[in-house]
């Protein structure tokens, strides 16, 4: 009985408490703002109150996946001149489908967008009311130009092509796009209903939006999988991104990622690495850490507090990201021949190609051998980026380092 009197008294006490606490404001009508539609709000309205993430967003480059060049003259990395672009694509000679005086150069004031900053750029132009990719691309390594779609550019729409990986809230019919950039809500999802609602709403705070973290990890490394991937989509033909998928969903009903058929010689060497750039989720997704729960955000901070403390968004520096998790290696063959602790030298080689062959690391974490070379001369090996003055040598150096293997079966 005594306790049943207590209780109820709490219960009184918690009501008054509850009913001060709310008694300033306006009672949330959480049904009102959630019968309107979900829309995208954009990260400046998530910024009034997440500022710390916004400010970490900021410094990577999902914010600068695409800048206005008519407001932002330098988003422009390179001295645009078109004499110099002519003269560079001119040493692609038979490459090229279209002759090199003949392809179309965009005026400097034409220039209406860029694409990308890190490896190469590409420029986007107007035409006929379309926004369209020019047919000329900065390779920045190489301080060179290439030719791209240089026969049909004026035939792929931005929007179908790249406007979803590149920009948030694509729009296919109206072609129009919410932010030129990998917005928070291109992970996070929608955030019209989070948003409308008061901070003091936490619950409800937290119902309303994606939490990557909280979802399973196949579920939420896709998020990461829809842009690093490659592949169509199922449901608007010709469109190269998931058209339709929201985070948190699964991605494989909106998009058909490119497999590993012998003949795909443009996307894969014929032993299911990549051989192109944004792939790394379809690299991955056959590594030994699927199996263990490595995923993508084990490895990369999207948003770090502070300042971050890499490039490439790796929560360690270079190979320290390994030795977080592998502290104990097994000191044989190649491992007991090196003084150095270059885990990624060897077991990330760089081996796709961005803007040029050699700029983006493999995600299958296993080290290719010179076995491997031998085997499929097509396919690099890791040894070689340091070894290459062994290059006619690959059997010795197998050899060398894995004794008693010069038979290629092995
Ligand atoms: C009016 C303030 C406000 C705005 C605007 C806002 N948020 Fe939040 N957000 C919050 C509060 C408050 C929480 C709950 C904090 C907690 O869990 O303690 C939250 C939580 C979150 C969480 C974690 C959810 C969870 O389940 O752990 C994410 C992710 C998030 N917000 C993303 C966003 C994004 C993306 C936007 C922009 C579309 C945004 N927020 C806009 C206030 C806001
Ligand atoms: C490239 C994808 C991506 C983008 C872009 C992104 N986030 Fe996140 N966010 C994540 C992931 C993944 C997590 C889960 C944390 C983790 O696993 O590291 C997360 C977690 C959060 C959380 C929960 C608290 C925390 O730190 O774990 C908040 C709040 C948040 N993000 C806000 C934002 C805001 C605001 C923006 C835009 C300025 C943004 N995010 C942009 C992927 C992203
Ligand atoms: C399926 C998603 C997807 C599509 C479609 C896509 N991209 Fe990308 N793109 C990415 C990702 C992810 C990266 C960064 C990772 C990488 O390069 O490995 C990237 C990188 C780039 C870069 C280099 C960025 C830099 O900083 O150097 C350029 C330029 C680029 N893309 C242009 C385009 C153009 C032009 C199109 C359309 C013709 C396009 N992309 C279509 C996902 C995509
Ligand atoms: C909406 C598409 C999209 C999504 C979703 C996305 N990315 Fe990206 N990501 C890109 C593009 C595009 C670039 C290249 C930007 C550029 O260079 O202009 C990029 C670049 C990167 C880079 C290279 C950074 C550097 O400094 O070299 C990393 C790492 C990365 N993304 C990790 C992730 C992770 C982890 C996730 C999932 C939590 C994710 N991305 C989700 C499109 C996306
Ligand atoms: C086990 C750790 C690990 C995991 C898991 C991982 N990465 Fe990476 N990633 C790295 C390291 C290390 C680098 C190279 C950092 C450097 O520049 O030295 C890198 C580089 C990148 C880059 C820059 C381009 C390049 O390859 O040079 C992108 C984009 C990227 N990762 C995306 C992803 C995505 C998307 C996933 C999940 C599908 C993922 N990574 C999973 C460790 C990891
Ligand atoms: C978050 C923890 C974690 C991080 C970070 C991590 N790994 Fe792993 N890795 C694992 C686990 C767990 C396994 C499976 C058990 C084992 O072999 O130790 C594994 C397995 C491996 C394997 C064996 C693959 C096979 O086929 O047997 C290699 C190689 C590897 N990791 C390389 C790396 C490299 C290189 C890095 C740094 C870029 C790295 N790992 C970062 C946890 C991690
Ligand atoms: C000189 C190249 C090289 C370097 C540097 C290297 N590895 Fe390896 N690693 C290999 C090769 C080759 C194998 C496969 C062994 C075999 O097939 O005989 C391997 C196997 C592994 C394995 C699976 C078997 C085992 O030993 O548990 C893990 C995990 C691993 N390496 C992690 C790492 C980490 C972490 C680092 C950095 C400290 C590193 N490796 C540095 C070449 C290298
Ligand atoms: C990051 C650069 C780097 C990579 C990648 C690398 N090595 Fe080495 N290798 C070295 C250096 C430096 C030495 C000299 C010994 C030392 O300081 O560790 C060496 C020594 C050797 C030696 C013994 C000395 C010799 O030349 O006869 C062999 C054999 C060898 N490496 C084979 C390999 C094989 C096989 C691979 C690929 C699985 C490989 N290395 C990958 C840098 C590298």
């Amino acid at each position: 009985m005594k306790a049943k009197a207590l209780t109820a008294v709490l219960d009184i006490g918690v009501m008054a408490l509850a009913l001060t606490a709310c008694g300033g404001e306006k009672p949330i009508d959480v049904k009102a703002i959630m019968a309107q539609p979900q829309a995208y709000v954009g990260s400046d309205t998530c910024k009034m109150c997440h500022l710390e993430h916004y400010d970490s967003w900021k410094m990577t480059l999902h914010s600068r996946t695409l800048q206005n060049a008519q407001n932002n003259r330098d988003a422009v990395v390179v001295d645009f001149d078109p004499d110099k672009i002519r003269k560079s694509l001119g040493k692609l000679g038979g490459q090229l489908k279209v002759p090199a005086d003949q392809i179309f150069i965009p005026k400097f004031e034409e220039i209406r967008y860029t694409i990308g900053s890190q490896w190469k750029q590409s420029y986007i132009v107007e035409k006929n009311g379309s926004l369209l990719v020019a047919p000329v691309q900065y390779n920045l390594e190489t301080h060179s130009w290439s030719a791209y779609h240089e026969a049909d550019w004026d035939q792929r729409d931005w929007s179908l092509k790249c406007g979803g990986c590149h920009t948030t809230g694509v729009d296919l019919e109206k072609k129009t796009f919410l932010e030129s950039a990998v917005g928070c809500e291109a992970c996070h999802g929608k955030g019209s209903w989070h948003a409308a609602l008061p901070k003091t709403a936490v619950f409800e705070k937290r119902q309303t939006i994606v939490n990557p973290a909280k979802l399973t990890m196949g579920v939420s490394a896709q998020i990461c999988g829809s842009c690093h991937n490659r592949g169509t989509s199922t449901k608007v033909k010709e469109a190269d991104w998931p058209v339709g998928y929201a985070p948190g969903r699964a991605l494989e009903p909106y998009y058909e990622s490119n497999v590993y058929p012998e003949g795909d010689v443009k996307s894969y060497y014929a032993k299911d690495f990549i051989q192109g750039h944004h792939q790394q989720y379809l690299d991955w997704l056959q590594s030994q850490h699927v199996n263990e729960g490595v995923t993508c955000t084990s490895c990369h901070y999207v948003h770090q507090i502070g300042l971050p403390p890499t490039r490439s968004q790796t929560v360690g520096a270079g190979s320290r990201q390994c030795f977080e998790c592998h502290n104990q290696l097994n000191k044989t063959s190649a491992h007991a021949i090196h003084t150095f602790a270059n885990c990624i030298g060897c077991h990330m080689p760089k081996i796709a190609t961005s803007a040029e062959s050699g700029a983006v690391h493999s995600h299958v974490f296993i080290c290719l051998k010179p076995k491997d070379t031998l085997k499929n001369p097509k396919l690099p090996n890791s040894c070689q980026s340091c070894h290459a003055h062994k290059k006619d040598d690959l059997k010795k150096l197998q050899e060398k380092a894995f004794p008693g293997s010069g038979d290629l079966d092995w």
